[in-house]
């Protein structure tokens, strides 16, 4: 296996003016992963990306494709593509015209285009419609077409900044699903910009969570989700009922007053001012295992809503937990908690997340 990435970013930072949109960004990227740049609005993802296009230049640092250092390049002299949320189609072209517009552009042969824009067509499950016109279509159709325009040229890597964002929920999971798929058939490196966990969770081989022009952490969805490094992600990535405290011999307590349990942690001394979090999937609300520490709270708040229903369960004055239920065949209705009523809970001590 080629162990040179397909995109590697050396210590990259874009100033303007007297700020950073991004600083000092260093990741690499393997070849033919689903990677994620995931982080809320403003922290640096669209300009992260467009440096790696080549559309913005960055003022530190530098930009590699494939091994080859090219910051200095424009962006068509890079082996790149994009697909931007508003997909740009031209509305005067039909959807076949639209896909060949790049090649023809080439001067790749008229066989040839032929060849590669119904095998594209056929990618994204449009083969029915390539005389349409884009305005005709509908959002998760037009995305297909920008998709198909860009992948059909083959480049080494494809951008994507929040190309489903304008898609209503359903539609969007399933673009997800597809996008991915098509992601793994055609082997193409794709480096897309989401501010949604899920999106990026399900989607992604490996996800950077930015923040403030930064990568905070840089792993599988599973790692920045279940081992996160920092506050910011452990907040970011969904519900992670996040709580200040100080450690103590197995527990931390809290500077509301309760002290919660989370066992011993190696190399951390009693008194460090810690922040701890449980998610809140991660919390028992019955069924303890021997040896479980219990503790007990009051239902302040109990939302349905389908498959899981959470509970708002305040421990102390102003310490509220979110817990969440599965909604499961053997889960029975009857036995949903109400509010006011006294529970019990706990958790084991290895799902809690304690940082200094
Ligand atoms: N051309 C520019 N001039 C000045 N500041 C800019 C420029 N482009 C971006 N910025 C600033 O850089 C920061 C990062 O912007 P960027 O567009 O990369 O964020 P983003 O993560 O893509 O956000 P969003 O999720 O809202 O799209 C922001 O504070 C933004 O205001
Ligand atoms: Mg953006």
């Amino acid at each position: 296996m080629d162990a040179t990435p397909a995109v590697r970013l050396d210590g990259v930072s874009k100033q303007y003016a007297d700020s950073y949109a991004v600083r000092d960004v260093n990741l690499d990227i393997a070849a033919g992963q689903f990677f994620s740049l995931l982080g809320p609005s403003g922290c640096g993802k669209t300009t992260s990306l467009r440096m790696i296009g080549g559309f913005t230049d960055p003022t530190e640092g530098a930009v590699l494709l494939g091994g080859e250092d090219v910051t200095a390049l424009p962006p068509n002299k890079r082996n790149v593509n994009t697909v931007f949320q508003s997909y740009a189609l031209f509305d005067h072209l039909s959807i076949a015209d639209n896909i060949a517009f790049g090649l023809k552009r080439k001067g790749v042969d008229r066989a040839e285009i032929r060849r590669r824009v119904g095998e594209m067509l056929e990618l994204v499950q449009l083969s029915g419609q390539a005389r349409r016109r884009p305005r005709t279509l509908s959002g998760g159709q037009r995305q297909r077409v920008a998709l198909a325009r860009a992948l059909v040229n083959r480049p080494a890597v494809l951008l994507l900044d929040e190309p489903l964002a304008a898609l209503d929920l359903k539609l969007r999971r399933q673009m997800q699903v597809e996008l991915k798929q098509i992601q793994r058939e055609v082997g193409i490196t794709f480096v897309f910009v989401t501010h949604d966990q899920d999106e990026a969770l399900t989607m992604s081989d490996r996800v950077a969570v930015m923040n403030e022009g930064r990568v905070e952490q840089c792993g599988t969805p599973e790692d920045v989700y279940e081992h996160p490094t920092s506050r910011f992600v452990a907040s970011f990535m969904g519900t992670s009922n996040l709580m200040a405290g100080t450690y103590r011999d197995g527990a931390v307590v809290l500077d509301q007053g309760p002290a919660l349990p989370v066992g011993q942690r190696d190399g951390m001394s009693d008194g460090t001012t810690v922040s701890m979090s449980v998610r809140p999937e991660k919390i028992w609300l019955s069924d303890f295992e021997p040896g479980m520490e219990v503790l007990r709270g009051v239902i302040r708040e109990t939302v349905y809503s389908g498959p899981t229903t959470t509970y708002l369960i305040e421990l102390a004055p102003g310490v509220t937990l979110s817990v969440l239920e599965q909604n499961t065949a053997r889960a029975r209705m009857e036995d949903r908690w109400i509010g006011g009523e006294t529970v019990e809970f706990g958790w084991r001590p290895e799902h809690c997340l304690v940082l200094s």
